[in-house]
């Protein structure tokens, strides 16, 4: 690996971790693995919505990913490179178990190879069940809008667990469900791509039924690992001192933080915003004893981070749409902040608010970053990828990530996104969150400058100071 060049740019000065803080990277299967009608797969709703058109940028599809499925090992070896102490991915539900129907040897058999290479590298195994590839046919029979998808979950939980659950030792059930649910049912931006807003309260609610039945499965099978549900979570900012927009920001923060954190960490959905979302129906899915199957305890909570939410009451004529299912009335004004390639602002004082906010309303809990990075436009020059300002990004939001540990915030790692570029949803392969470029017609690999900066943090564990990497 290349040594850093030294550059003017300062940075403040190197911050230690804890002894032990797990450094890592993450992928999901749909957006690296590529492959999507090899060994028995079957279509997902990802595949059904990349072939409706106008929905994915591009028209682009599943395939050709980063090929992570063929050439796994070559990308373990990659991450022995860079130094990771453990890589986040996760299970493809249709490979395993496809159409949502019996197991498939074949597809499974992808997942115990990447253990194997992972462990004979070194590298802890982070496993997630569920990044939002649901098998169609399940989706067919109604989705996560259905409650039956909650009890196929947990038999595919089984299905996972019982081959993998000897070697991995970390499990997340669910990637970030406020996406499932509120993108996919609600404004319809990501697959299945419907927008109903009550479909969308039933899909978070049957998300959430899923998680907790799906811990004890993962108890029973891996009974020396930890287990949690990963969330995406934002700090929420009223963009003013008005009582609208503080109502704004009081919704915000119910249906993208507390609706997922408190019954998973405190038993029970927050009055207020059952309160709010009453006409759409979402108190009727709520059986007894949902939220005591919900609050099954779990080992940490994974935070996806990236951004915070800057929110305003929305004036005349003005709505958010529908990834706010009962609370359309808003809009999110944007700051004098630099932003990313997607148009994110970036402020990674956000990290730590956020981080400090939940050590204060959920007292107790273990903390994972699972997944942090940014979108650049970066393209090879001369065999280097010289992403200046995804460092920075990183940079700024693992120094953020430290003033909470400092703070006394129980945080034990965290996972860049990404460790390739790949296939980024609905912005197709447009969007660059590698700190690997990948290019897609040949499949090369080159490690960009914040792949390399990264590698040093993760084999010190500590981030440099400004004169050492830049
Ligand atoms: C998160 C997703 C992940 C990736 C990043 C940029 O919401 O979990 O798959 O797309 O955003």
């Amino acid at each position: 690996m290349k040594p850093l060049s030294v550059q003017s740019e300062p940075t403040t000065g190197a911050l230690e971790f804890p002894p032990g803080f797990t450094w890592g990277a993450a992928t999901a299967a749909f957006q690296v693995e590529g492959a999507t009608t090899a060994d028995g797969r079957t279509a997902s709703i990802w595949d059904t919505f990349c072939r409706e058109p106008g929905r994915v940028l591009g028209g682009h599809t599943g395939d050709p990913g980063a090929d992570h499925y063929r050439r796994v090992a070559e990308d373990v070896a990659l991450m022995r490179s860079l130094n990771l102490g453990a890589y986040r991915f996760s299970v493809s539900w249709p490979r395993v178990r496809p159409d949502g129907g019996d197991l498939n040897p074949a597809g499974i058999g992808f997942y115990d190879r990447l253990v194997d290479h992972l462990l004979d590298n070194g590298i802890t195994p982070v496993a997630t069940l569920y990044h939002w590839d649901l098998p169609q046919a399940l989706e067919d029979r109604g989705g996560w809008a259905h409650r039956d998808t909650a009890a196929r979950f947990a038999e595919y939980a089984e299905t996972a667990t019982a081959v993998l659950g000897d070697r991995v030792s970390m499990w997340t059930t669910l990637n970030e469900p406020w996406c499932s649910a509120f993108l996919g049912y609600g404004s319809g931006t990501h697959a299945p791509g419907r927008s109903d807003p009550s479909a969308a309260l039933a899909a978070a609610h049957h998300l959430l039924l899923a998680h907790g039945l799906a811990m004890p499965v993962i108890r029973a099978n891996a009974r020396d690992a930890v287990a949690g549900i990963t969330v995406n979570l934002f700090p929420v900012l009223p963009a003013s001192d008005s009582a609208a927009d503080a109502d704004a920001a009081r919704r915000v923060d119910g249906l993208q933080n507390r609706l997922f954190l408190d019954p998973v960490l405190r038993g029970a959905y927050p009055a207020d915003v059952l309160d709010d979302v009453r006409h759409l129906g979402l108190a009727g899915c709520v059986r007894p004893g949902d939220e005591e199957v919900i609050a099954a305890p779990v080992d940490f909570v994974g935070v996806n981070f990236y951004r915070d939410h800057h929110v305003a009451a929305a004036g005349a004529g003005e709505r958010a749409g529908g990834a706010w299912p009962g609370s359309e009335d808003l809009v999110f004004p944007p700051r004098d902040l630099p932003v990313t390639a997607l148009g994110w602002e970036v402020r990674p004082e956000g990290l730590t608010e956020l981080l400090v906010g939940l050590d204060r309303d959920y007292p107790g809990t273990a903390w994972y970053i699972t997944e942090n990075g940014a979108a650049y436009d970066d393209e090879p020059v001369g065999g280097e990828v010289d992403d200046h300002d995804r460092v920075s990004y990183l940079d700024g939001h693992v120094r953020a990530a430290h003033a909470a540990v400092t703070a006394g915030v129980d945080l034990r790692g965290y996972f860049a996104w990404s460790l390739l570029d790949n296939f980024e949803w609905a912005e197709g392969y447009a969007q660059r969150f590698g700190i690997v470029h990948v290019d897609y017609a040949t499949q090369v690999r080159t490690v960009k400058r914040s792949g390399r900066w990264y590698a040093k943090v993760a084999a010190d564990n500590r981030v440099p100071g400004g004169a050492e990497v830049w």
